[in-house]
């Protein structure tokens, strides 16, 4: 660099008696334009050129943006059209579509406007009357009047860029872009204050909130006011300097300087927070070269508390040499948020949290084992510690961050260690530091990765019920944030499964396409090779795990129903009550896809859901959140209430207990096994032993000789939704407390005495959230009321359930006189 400089400097020493001679001359050879006159946005309108054509004001197409453009100022001549101003409003750039126009106007002064005439942009505060407009070749637009006043120049209202001749004002701030091609306003400012001082500071987007600067010029009033500084001049040799109130000058860099005559140069705060001078020779199709930028390192400069730092959280800033420019990168099993934004915010490719660890407490001896570790060294995030432990050794640094849930990160350095939590701010690399740091990665085993290819979100689809379990607690979870990330990690993971498995497995909506079917008994002994794989199987019959081909390709896994009970009806009842079935559509119930009759042989096609049962999601050793268990009981409350007064004609289940209920992808809880009950019953209807329900499940009526109505299922709706409460089965005959084996006893005696704490065995979630609980568990002593006509409607328990009528205080379900019966 040195050898470049030193030519263009002897010349313009030479030439400086010239320079001062031409200037009078390019006073008057200025291109003045008259007002009406415009320009319009399209692909080769011909800009307002300065007299020497150095420079131009006209529409820039943006980059990547086919219709956009963007009135600026650039250099003509050279190749690049190097933008050094642009019209904006703050925080965007003021781009205007195909065909908009810029006219030179007497009130606004320059006023932009789209093809329907709506204002999109003009100067603010011009007053007085414009006359003229006038490009100069130092590239200042000016608005002027009738006397040459100017009212308004481009230079006192500045981007980010600045050029020789051009004087900054106390108050005055250039904004970085957000990248080199998007003119978005960035988070980096150049700012020549109110108390004289010249800062370098970054912003909190999008609110203008100034963080303490990483640079300052120091020449402020505290000080001495009169060594404050005044003004920032870019004079026409090139230099750059505070100009103090006392005259003297502090030069931002001493450096070498280039002849303007010869050269562009430019002064820039560029999109990373450097501000940094180029120059390009005048004569050449050359480019940009680098002379100098200030901060030097603003990697370790840049220490904001209540921000990002240089780059995104999460993120790791190292200087590049050649121009001290600042590069992010993420850590190790990070990855960018948004992948177009280098700059941009890091997140862990993982999911981690005290709630995550937690999950896995069975699964492990201690927390330490489900991460691994990624040593970094001379890396630091200054501003994220949460502890500081000292005297403290390397070693039992990163076994304290590994078995610490609150823990991403640890940095140990002079015998002390500090732990970090996320997010990580002001991440960069220092040499002179001699830290290790520790960044916690999560094993892929124990990983609930947003791929989806391994971790926990694979083993719920295909085998452990403890980890289903496990993920349907977190997705039900307390946290918003990490059940967004974790509802986007199932998603994104049951997408991958489904690709991966190829055509085996298909997505919802194909299933819900298809239209009933009918099946002959080879097709569905294929379809389940053989009856192989075993569900389950209820009072109605067997369910067994098939694929079955729909359309040309696709295939669906399916669970195939065998009725097990000898139907006497004739093949057309059976098919009209299989059509009522199949025409049952609701959220919360199982579709029926097809069917097979061949007179013997009765079976039933459904869609398979692959979260298993309500039984196998609650009654576990590990709680699911209570917030997920009360959705579930609405969800079968709705489903129930579909059934009884929604669908075309009434369906009584007769069967409601926790292994008819099943949980989709989403924890969606969807009913099984409507309709069969009907289907059963019509030849028999006068002994109902066949289909009494289950044992705990079912109403006293079934055992009087009282009609059946459809309030036999909300007994057994009751009885569910007190498993759901207390995560314990109606019957527990292992119970070793007297007392406690009939669960709906126990629960009322329990409400009776206010012990809902004993009730959720203390899980502070429900308790937490006592009024629910209280709520939820009056409707259900109203449910399992002895006395039919005292239980509510499903439409009544659905209401209740969602705060909309009050609840009142339910009489004890078992009144006098049934005890004797
Ligand atoms: C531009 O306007 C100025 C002041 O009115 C005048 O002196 C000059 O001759 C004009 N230049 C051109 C090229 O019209
Ligand atoms: C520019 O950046 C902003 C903020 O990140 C974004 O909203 C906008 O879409 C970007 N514009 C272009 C043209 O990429
Ligand atoms: C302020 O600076 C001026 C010039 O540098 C010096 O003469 C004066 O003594 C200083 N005043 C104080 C209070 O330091
Ligand atoms: C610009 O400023 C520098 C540094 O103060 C000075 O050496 C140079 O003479 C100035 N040039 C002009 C044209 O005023
Ligand atoms: C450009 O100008 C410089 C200095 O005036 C001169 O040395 C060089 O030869 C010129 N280059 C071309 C290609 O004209
Ligand atoms: C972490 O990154 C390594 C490769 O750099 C990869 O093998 C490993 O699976 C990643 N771990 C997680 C949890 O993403
Ligand atoms: C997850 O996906 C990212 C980006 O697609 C990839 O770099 C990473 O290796 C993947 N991790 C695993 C564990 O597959």
């Amino acid at each position: 660099m040195a050898l470049m400089a030193s030519s263009p400097y002897n010349n313009q020493i030479f030439l400086l008696p010239l320079f001062l001679l031409l200037l009078p001359i390019y006073a008057f050879a200025q291109n003045n334009i008259t007002v009406g006159t415009s320009l319009t946005a399209t692909q080769n309108s011909s800009p307002w050129l300065s007299p020497s054509g150095d420079f131009a004001l006209g529409f820039q197409q943006l980059p990547n943006q086919k219709d956009l453009f963007l009135l600026c100022i650039w250099y003509d001549k050279i190749a690049d059209k190097t933008i050094v101003w642009y019209a904006n409003d703050g925080d965007t750039p003021s781009t205007a579509p195909t065909g908009s126009k810029a006219s030179l106007t007497s009130d606004g002064g320059l006023v932009l406007t789209d093809r329907q005439g709506k204002e999109l942009w003009k100067p603010n505060n011009i007053v007085g009357d414009v006359d003229k407009g006038v490009m100069s070749d130092e590239g200042n637009f000016m608005l002027q009047d009738t006397s040459s006043e100017t009212l308004w120049e481009t230079f006192k209202d500045p981007t980010d860029t600045i050029l020789p001749s051009q004087v900054l004002e106390k108050g005055t701030i250039l904004s970085s872009r957000r990248s080199e091609t998007n003119f978005t306003r960035g988070r980096f400012q150049f700012r020549l204050q109110q108390d004289g001082n010249l800062v370098l500071n970054t912003i909190n987007l999008p609110t203008d909130f100034a963080n303490s600067p990483y640079y300052k010029s120091g020449t402020d009033e505290g000080t001495n006011s009169s060594t404050a500084g005044s003004q920032l001049v870019f004079n026409e040799s090139g230099s750059i300097y505070v100009l103090r109130k006392n005259g003297e000058r502090l030069s931002l860099v001493n450096g070498d300087i280039f002849s303007a005559r010869d050269n562009y140069i430019r002064a820039t705060l560029n999109f990373d927070g450097t501000f940094a001078q180029y120059y390009h020779p005048k004569n050449t199709s050359g480019s940009w070269t680098y002379i100098w930028s200030i901060p030097d390192d603003i990697c370790q400069d840049v220490r904001v508390e209540s921000g990002a730092g240089v780059c995104g959280y999460n993120s790791i800033c190292t200087i590049k040499e050649e121009q001290k420019r600042p590069k992010c990168d993420c850590p190790r099993n990070y990855s960018l948020v948004d992948p177009n934004d280098d700059y941009g915010d890091c997140k862990p490719d993982f999911i981690q949290g005290c709630e995550e660890d937690e999950l896995f407490r069975s699964k492990v001896h201690d927390f330490s084992d489900l991460y691994g570790v990624v040593e970094v060294i001379n890396t630091d995030w200054p501003t994220s510690d949460y502890v500081q432990l000292k005297p403290f050794n390397g070693d039992s640094c990163k076994e304290s961050c590994l078995s610490d849930c609150l823990c991403a990160v640890a940095i140990f350095r002079d015998g002390t260690c500090w732990k970090k939590k996320l997010p990580l701010s002001n991440g960069r690399v220092d040499n002179s530091l001699d830290s290790r740091g520790f960044i916690k990665v999560r094993k892929a085993e124990y990983s609930i990765s947003p791929n989806g290819s391994n971790g926990l979100v694979q083993e719920v689809k295909e085998k452990d019920q403890d980890t289903l379990i496990l993920v349907g607690s977190v997705l039900l979870g307390t946290s918003v944030f990490v059940n967004f990330l974790l509802g986007a990690a199932i998603c994104v993971g049951f997408f991958f499964i489904y690709r991966k498995k190829g055509k085996t497995v298909l997505a919802d909506q194909n299933v819900a396409d298809m239209n009933l079917r009918s099946f002959t008994y080879k097709e569905l002994e294929a379809a389940t090779d053989g009856f192989k794989e075993e569900l389950g199987s209820g009072a109605f019959g067997t369910v067994y795990k098939g694929k079955i081909q729909t359309g040309s390709s696709v295939v669906v896994a399916v669970a195939v129903k065998r009725l097990n009970f000898v139907v006497q009806e004739t093949e057309k009842e059976f098919r009209n009550e299989v059509k009522v079935i199949a025409q049952t559509h609701h959220k919360n119930l199982v579709r029926l896809l097809g069917y097979c009759d061949d007179g013997k042989n009765r079976l039933l096609v459904y869609e398979y859901l692959s979260n298993g049962t309500l039984a196998s999601f609650v009654f576990t050793d590990i709680k699911p959140s209570w917030r997920g268990r009360t959705e579930i009981a609405l969800g079968i409350a709705k489903g129930l209430l579909y059934l009884h007064e929604e669908c075309s004609s009434q369906i009584i289940h007769c069967d409601i207990k926790p292994q008819n209920i099943l949980l989709d992808d989403y924890y969606n809880a969807k009913i099984s096994d409507f309709g069969l009950a009907k289907l059963l019953m019509m030849n028999q209807s006068q002994t109902h032993t066949a289909i009494r329900g289950t044992k705990g499940y079912v109403a006293p009526e079934w055992f009087r000789n009282m009609p059946i109505t459809a309030k036999v299922d909300v007994y057994s709706f009751g009885v569910v939704l007190l498993e759901i409460i207390c995560c314990r089965r109606s019957v527990d005959s292992e119970s070793n407390d007297e007392g406690k084996e009939i669960l709906t006893d126990w629960a009322y005696d329990c409400f009776v005495e206010g012990a809902l704490n004993v009730l959720v065995n203390w899980e502070a979630e429900a308790l937490d959230d006592i009024k629910k609980l209280e709520t939820y568990l009056k409707v259900s002593m109203w449910c399992i009321q002895e006395n039919p006509a005292l239980r509510p409607t499903m439409r009544k328990v659905v209401q209740m359930l969602e705060g909309v009528v009050e609840v009142h205080a339910p009489p004890c379900p078992y009144p006098a006189y049934s005890v004797t019966n």
